[in-house]
């Protein structure tokens, strides 16, 4: 497959076209951001690691059933997908209280959610990500109700699938964000699944292993990311 110009360039990664109308190829950078792009830092190896990382958790949710835009690793800091039209919706789940959840409501961190809590932003950096509801979703035309409902499901087998995948490592799933998009009509997972979009914390001392670590200047931040990859089976090498 032959890479075309860049689409698109994110905070973290460009989308570059192909001669394949259909794929498209994600490149990871080593830029990292943090609210709402204020905060902007280059950590070197954090492309091919999170490139890898999200290659690995990608394969484990496609044998589990789930349909994702993820199609192969292309080098150290590509991979190829199917081209999907997205859905500008944000879907996050929450196993345990933390980040915006206790600025919101005013709860302490690392509370249980039982059962886990489902929201949806919209994707609007100008507006800051403000948080909607199905009824907004639909009203506005950003999603329609059915694409929302299995969105709801896909996100929560996710969570069915990644919680266990996590646990075995000895790390509890905070919460995590996704995105999804259409691929021939059909609802596809796409962007990507790394501790840039999820948190994770240790399950015996709660550490923290994920962006949380950039977000407060705890430093060692790639390093906890290539040990949360270490302990669920991604090759680094
Ligand atoms: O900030 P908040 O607590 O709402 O984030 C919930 C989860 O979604 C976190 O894991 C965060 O990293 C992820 N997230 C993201 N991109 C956003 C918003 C949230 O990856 N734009």
């Amino acid at each position: 497959m032959e890479k075309r110009g860049v689409l698109y360039s994110g905070k973290a990664k460009s989308v570059y076209e192909t001669d394949d109308p259909d794929r498209l190829i994600l490149e990871f950078r080593d830029d990292t951001s943090a609210f709402d792009g204020k905060k902007v830092e280059q950590l070197a190896r954090k492309g091919m690691v999170n490139n890898r990382f999200n290659a690995f958790i990608m394969e484990r949710l496609k044998e589990a059933g789930i349909p994702t835009h993820f199609e192969r690793l292309r080098s150290d800091t590509e991979c190829e997908v199917k081209r999907l039209t997205m859905i500008p919706v944000e879907c996050v789940v929450r196993n345990l209280s933390a980040g915006g959840l206790c600025r919101r409501l005013g709860v302490e961190e690392g509370l249980t959610l039982n059962p886990p809590t489902f929201e949806l932003f919209l994707k609007n950096d100008e507006k800051g990500d403000p948080m909607i509801n199905e009824s907004l979703a639909e009203t506005f035309g950003w999603a329609t109700r059915q694409q929302l409902q299995l969105a709801h499901e896909l996100t929560l087998r996710v969570n069915d699938v990644l919680r266990e995948l996590f646990l075995e490592g000895d790390m509890l799933l905070v919460d995590y964000k996704l995105e999804f998009g259409l691929f021939h009509g059909e609802i596809t997972l796409g962007d990507e699944f790394s501790p840039d979009g999820c948190r994770l914390w240790d399950a015996q001392t709660r550490e923290k292993m994920d962006k949380d670590r950039f977000r407060q200047g705890l430093g060692g931040v790639i390093e906890a990311y290539e040990e949360v990859g270490r302990r669920i089976g991604v090759n680094f090498d």
